[in-house]
């Protein structure tokens, strides 16, 4: 059972969220709103479905995770009305919902079948969620301008937010700790994966997204997405990057191990990690995320030079040559709240030195991201690097010995305050 103030804190963040709709419709001429929760699709020529997690605004309004088929309305000053799919089906179970005081805001109302609920005087009505489930129904579906001013609604995390993207953050480093023991005596990825799912209590389907765990060269591969179940012969070093979702909120928490007797490696990956928090202390209202990326560069750029990866280019030419990005190719991070990546992160498309990066904005109290620099060993991009010119800086006889531990990616959540930066992830 959640804490009293947390569930206290939730009906706070409802009267919040009734605001902040109420603005958004009333922007954009709608007297009403129906949310579609959504429905995993079959699989092609199958008859198993994906497994479903859930629509972003019925996550930030409902937490409630996997509910597929269910319908959430909003009106202005009225209590939203939740139609809860609950199917007589004895292939299945309908998850219970334990009784919480946002019930007594929400009006709560089983409903067997999955379609859309009738709406007695929706007005103009606008109905959002996947257009396959609700392109037939009668109000404008996914309207752009209102799925922007919506999108707006969730950058700004109120308490009851941060306080479940805390105890999100909690939970996966009870998992990061398993899964680094594990490493340690010797387990494979797949060993890996299920000390994180017992520590954590939450198995992988229900994350915020499938956990990346890799041994050795595969820590190279970013999103790296398959589980070997043997370990290898000699284990050199493991990256893994999981979350869990409390709810509905998700943490996204990376952590890079060297394995025994990669005192290179581990000096490399210290090193990365005091970058790390130093660009997570640059986190605070009115910091352009955009410098921060470019900062993490410069850093990447001092550790190749510190660790003599690189010799006799500065810095700065470093990063003007593209070398910082053949080991650094991702953005530093993005925003986080019911969806890993959430939502609202770019009204700017990023430069064009940072194509990958998911946020430009500039920080403003409220808003919760992740800080993940990371340093990696990739063979594509590494053989382009050594094609070029500039590759003649790089000490490839150290690259070729650092290469079989894969790379480094150390990643925090970080609140941003009225004066600086919460770390989510290191908070105790
Ligand atoms: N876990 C995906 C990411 O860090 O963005
Ligand atoms: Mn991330
Ligand atoms: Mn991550």
């Amino acid at each position: 059972m959640p804490e009293p103030d947390l569930l206290s804190l939730q009906l706070d963040h409802l009267s919040e969220l009734q605001r902040r709709y109420d603005a958004a419709l009333a922007a954009h001429g709608y007297d009403s709103l129906l949310i579609a929760s959504g429905a995993a699709p079959y699989r092609y020529g199958d008859d198993q479905a994906w497994h479903f997690q859930g629509y972003g605004p019925f996550l930030h309004w409902t937490g409630l995770t996997g509910r597929s088929h269910c319908w959430l309305w909003v009106r202005p000053g009225r209590s939203p009305v939740l139609w809860l799919h609950e199917p007589e089906d004895f292939w299945h179970a309908n998850q219970p919902l334990p009784r919480e005081p946002w019930q007594d805001i929400v009006d709560v109302r089983p409903r067997p079948e999955p379609s859309a609920p009738p709406l007695p005087a929706p007005g103009r009505l606008a109905i959002i969620g996947d257009p396959a489930l609700i392109a037939d129904l009668p109000g404008d579906i996914n309207p752009a301008g209102l799925l922007q001013a919506l999108d707006e609604t969730r950058v700004h995390k109120t308490p009851y937010e941060r306080a479940c993207l805390a105890e999100a953050n909690v939970r996966a480093l009870e998992g990061h700790l398993a899964a680094r023991r594990a490493f340690l005596d010797g387990e494979s990825e797949f060993g890996i994966s299920l000390a994180y799912q017992r520590a954590t209590g939450q198995r992988e389907a229900d994350a915020p997204y499938h956990s990346i765990i890799g041994l050795n060269e595969h820590a190279g591969t970013l999103h790296y997405q398959y589980y070997d179940t043997r370990p290898p012969a000699a284990p050199r070093s493991l990256l893994i990057d999981a979350g869990v979702r409390y709810r509905g909120y998700c943490s996204d928490i990376t952590r890079t191990t060297a394995g025994p007797g990669e005192s290179r490696f581990a000096a490399l990956v210290h090193g990365l990690e005091s970058l790390q928090q130093r660009l997570c202390g640059m986190v605070a209202p009115g910091v352009d995320y955009v410098d921060i990326h470019r900062k993490a560069h410069q850093g990447v750029a001092a550790l190749l030079t510190a660790a003599g990866l690189v010799t006799g280019l500065d810095e700065e030419a470093q990063v003007a040559q593209g070398v910082t990005r053949a080991f650094f190719p991702h953005g530093i991070g993005h925003f986080l709240g019911v969806q890993v990546h959430d939502v609202a992160g770019k009204p700017t498309p990023p430069p064009a030195d940072a194509p990958f990066l998911r946020l430009t904005r500039v920080l403003e109290p409220g808003m919760v991201v992740t800080i993940e620099p990371g340093l990696y060993f990739i063979p594509s991009l590494l053989d382009g690097l050594r094609a070029h010119p500039v590759g003649r800086h790089v000490n490839w006889s150290l690259v070729n010995q650092l290469r079989g531990c894969g790379g480094i990616r150390i990643e925090d959540n970080v609140a941003v305050t009225g004066e600086g930066g919460r770390n989510l992830t290191r908070a105790s």
